[in-house]
């Protein structure tokens, strides 16, 4: 079956009601038939739930659809997208370890890799998104995992991941892909050698701006292994949360269809626009990936990136002028989104970091949203007049 008919079909078994929609599970834990159901279910760990920090009707269909999107075997949700990542790396690393990451990422997990996991001797090698050289020198004897975002958060940098699959050579080496930017409407990383993929389901997953949420899903095996961190640190999902993202995929194909064609619009109505330096997009012939990206995503995706003329001053006038995008950290909503990484997302990292991965003064990221687009672009086109 199509994607789109997975995400709608997938269901839990119906209950005795005979409900048409699937009903939330609002239970911490669930009652075993006898003593010996119980003791089975926990020693020889039969089929069926027993505690909702392990398992419950609600995360495994939520589970069930993006294994089926993604083109995985099996997965796990958590609380968070940061949560879903820290649980990849610390089920999978020993103190010792290294991994290696592109330098573009999210605020957050660079600062997990920089910060956090050197605190237990997991120490990690940045190299630039599309310098193949570098991946390839950065590998050591001890290195774990190849970490890829890819678009990223926010230069819209775009990694080739069949290439960073082919550095695995004949070693153990996992190739964890944040497609959190992409979705897999736009992208299966597995398709390309992809060993584990990471949502932040808070994003396009969503769709609405309502949770916070993250998913792993990728080779039994891996999955295994990191359940058993999981479940023993507590990062879990709630039903309610679960229930209302499955819900959610019932739409993420039509939603990121018209994402993508709203962003398109956009990128392509103010690319040359006297006020800006740079409009950034993977499918606009002037991104430096734009083969890569026509190559490994069917879309170009839901975010735009612009740099304003006049640096920081100018990038807080223009979204100050702004009336309609709402200024918010968040992306992959129904409502246009406008942010400012240098001084919110990234603002942890430094100048010198920023400016490595393309985040200047200047930039400025756009989720663009599911309004009809030319009020959108009335709204910055009057932006950018007003904040000259
Ligand atoms: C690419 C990417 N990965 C991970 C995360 C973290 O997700 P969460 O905020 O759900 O923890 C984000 C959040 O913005 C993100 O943009």
């Amino acid at each position: 079956m199509q994607k789109q008919t997975l995400a709608i079909r997938t269901q839990m078994k119906r209950s005795a009601y005979r409900e048409h929609s699937a009903p939330i599970f609002m239970t911490s834990s669930f009652v075993f038939d006898s003593a010996e159901h119980a003791r089975a279910l926990f020693v020889e760990e039969v089929d069926g739930d027993i505690y909702t920090r392990y398992s419950n009707p609600n995360l495994t269909e939520l589970i069930d659809k993006m294994v089926q999107l993604e083109n995985a075997e099996a997965g796990l949700t958590f609380s968070s997208g940061m949560a879903a990542i820290y649980a990849a790396v610390a089920g999978l690393l020993r103190a010792g370890d290294h991994i290696v990451a592109s330098r573009s990422l999210f605020g957050a997990t660079y600062k997990l890799l920089t910060d956090i996991l050197p605190r237990w001797h997991i120490t990690t090698t940045f190299v630039d998104a599309d310098q193949h050289e570098q991946w390839r020198a950065a590998i050591q004897p001890n290195t774990k995992i190849l970490f890829a975002e890819t678009p990223s958060n926010p230069g819209l940098d775009l990694i080739d991941l069949e290439y960073v699959n082919s550095l695995k050579e004949n070693r153990e080496l996992v190739l964890l892909v944040d497609n959190c930017f992409a979705t897999p409407i736009v992208q299966t990383p597995i398709d390309w050698g992809a060993d584990l993929v990471t949502h932040s389901t808070t994003k396009f997953i969503d769709g609405q701006g309502r949770t916070i949420g993250g998913i792993l899903v990728g080779r039994s095996d891996l999955i295994d292994e990191i359940k058993i961190f999981a479940r023993q640190t507590g990062p879990c999902m709630s039903p309610f949360d679960a229930w209302l993202l499955s819900k959610s995929l019932e739409t993420l194909a039509l939603r990121m269809e018209k994402h993508c064609a709203n962003a398109w619009e956009l990128a392509t109505h103010f690319e040359g626009h006297p006020e800006l330096v740079q409009v950034k997009y993977p499918f606009l012939a002037s991104h430096p990936h734009v083969a890569l990206a026509k190559k490994q995503m069917r879309m170009g995706g839901g975010l735009v990136t612009f740099e304003v003329k006049g640096g920081r001053d100018r990038a807080m006038r223009f979204i100050d002028a702004v009336e309609l995008a709402s200024i918010s950290s968040n992306l992959g909503d129904t409502r246009t989104i406008i942010t400012h990484p240098a001084t919110t997302t990234h603002s942890k990292m430094t100048e010198e970091e920023r400016l490595r991965v393309g985040i200047t003064p200047g930039s400025i990221r756009i989720s663009v949203g599911l309004e009809d687009i030319a009020d959108v672009i009335q709204d910055f086109d009057m932006a950018l007049q007003r904040s000259k």
